[in-house]
């Protein structure tokens, strides 16, 4: 891989692990100690070079977690084409822990996991998936178990031996402690147990992970919980928007867990909400029964074209464009290949016709082909009017709904 490439990609600390590398060998002499320091850093893996994807507990079944459910959810996401799509982590929650041992060990509920961690571990991964948990920086997790103050080198690893390949850390009863401070100490306490695992920071957004968490974790909270209600996931939307810069390769902001297929919202609610999570290169993570989809969700969850905005190689977090100032707004999120993602997001109840300039959205001048990503449908080189896509595009947006297209200049001659 090119210098240039890295990058590119590679997360600040690896950035700077190469740059004091690449340092070192151009000032000193040439030796196999420092060759193999630069190897190394090159070497070292991105966690999370695209958002992570997956399914977590909480959403649809907050304590009401056992390893039946858990078995029977690793199946259900090789099952339905989850996995395939790219949900490979499977987390399970709060609520899963009881106790500490006489040694200070966590303990997981023995009337619900009866076959212990490691054998559940053992299963997720036999699906060709990777394993989650839920800890807590305080001495008491947010539903009152047991949580990892003064004990993230023993619940470090535990982890390590079950086999756990990501850990949410969230930040009930912790009043007093520095979030900064805490997350470096736990990330250490990983990375002292040498196997690589994914750290969700989740402090709502309190302490402003968007400056400090690059580094410490690969997705961090930007807000409070998520609700399964169209209120709910515009206010997300708001407030997760204004961060974009800080999200990138290795480290994305994390607008909660995904209400698709919960009940609360209608299917276009739904799509909106999917999208918007979509455009903001947030994490995809399910919250719902994926034991019992409806055709509607699956058709939303395993949408490939959405997807693959999401986890699109660049990792840039779309933004607003256009905001027309009563609830339409248009969002672009430029891709690897050149083309851009463009969201024309209405949250009002009644239709609104909105349109995007190829200026607004930094493409050349000239013809564009056009992609519904819901649709599945090139609208190509002339609409149903007969119009070319060469300076602008318009489109009606339904009520508290979401057009989602993928636009790329038009090489053909
Ligand atoms: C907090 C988190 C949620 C969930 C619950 C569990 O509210 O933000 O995502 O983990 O705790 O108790």
């Amino acid at each position: 891989m090119r210098i240039g490439a890295i990058i590119k990609t590679a997360p600040a600390a690896a950035l700077a692990a190469l740059l004091a590398a690449a340092v070192l060998i151009a000032c000193g002499p040439g030796n196999a100690r420092k060759e193999a320091a630069a190897e190394k850093a090159v070497a070292e893996p991105v966690l999370a070079p695209t958002p992570p994807m997956g399914f977590n507990t909480w959403n649809k079944f907050g304590c009401n977690v056992d390893e039946k459910l858990i078995r029977e959810t690793a199946d259900a996401l090789a099952e339905t084409g989850m996995r395939d799509a790219g949900y490979k982590y499977l987390v399970i929650d709060d609520c899963w822990q009881v106790s500490r041992d006489a040694d200070g060990r966590i303990v997981a509920d023995p009337a619900r996991f009866p076959g212990g961690m490691k054998a559940l571990a053992d299963y997720v991964h036999g699906k060709g998936l990777l394993f989650g948990l839920y800890t807590d920086l305080g001495p008491k997790t947010c539903a009152g178990r047991p949580g990892s103050a003064g004990f993230h080198d023993i619940d470090a690893a535990a982890y390590a031996k079950w086999g756990v390949d990501y850990i949410k850390v969230d930040w009930c009863n912790a009043d007093g402690l520095d979030a900064p401070t805490e997350y470096t100490k736990f990330r250490d306490a990983l990375r002292r147990t040498g196997r690589s695992i994914v750290l969700s920071i989740c402090e709502w957004g309190r302490n402003d992970p968007w400056t400090w968490a690059r580094g410490v974790g690969q997705l961090w909270r930007t807000t409070a919980d998520i609700g399964d209600n169209w209120e709910s996931v515009t206010w997300i939307i708001d407030a997760n928007s204004h961060h974009y810069a800080a999200a990138g390769p290795g480290g994305w902001n994390d607008p909660d867990m995904l209400e698709v297929g919960n009940g609360g919202m209608t299917g276009e609610e739904y799509r909106a909400h999917f999208s918007l999570w979509a455009i903001m290169a947030a994490p995809l993570i399910a919250g719902n029964d994926l034991r019992a989809m409806t055709e509607e969700t699956k058709s939303i969850l395993l949408n490939r074209e959405v997807i693959e905005v999401d986890q699109d190689p660049l990792g840039v977090q779309g933004r607003v464009v256009i905001d027309r100032g009563y609830g339409g707004q248009v969002w672009m999120k430029p891709l690897a290949d050149g083309s851009k993602a463009v969201a024309f997001l209405n949250t009002t109840g009644r239709e609104l016709d909105l349109y995007v300039r190829w200026s607004q959205i930094d493409l050349p001048a000239g013809p564009a082909r056009v992609r519904d990503l819901w649709a599945h449908k090139d609208l190509d080189v002339h609409t149903d009017t007969g119009k070319t896509f060469d300076e602008r595009f318009e489109v009606k947006v339904p009520a508290h709904g979401v057009v989602l297209v993928r636009i790329r200049p038009d090489q053909t001659p």
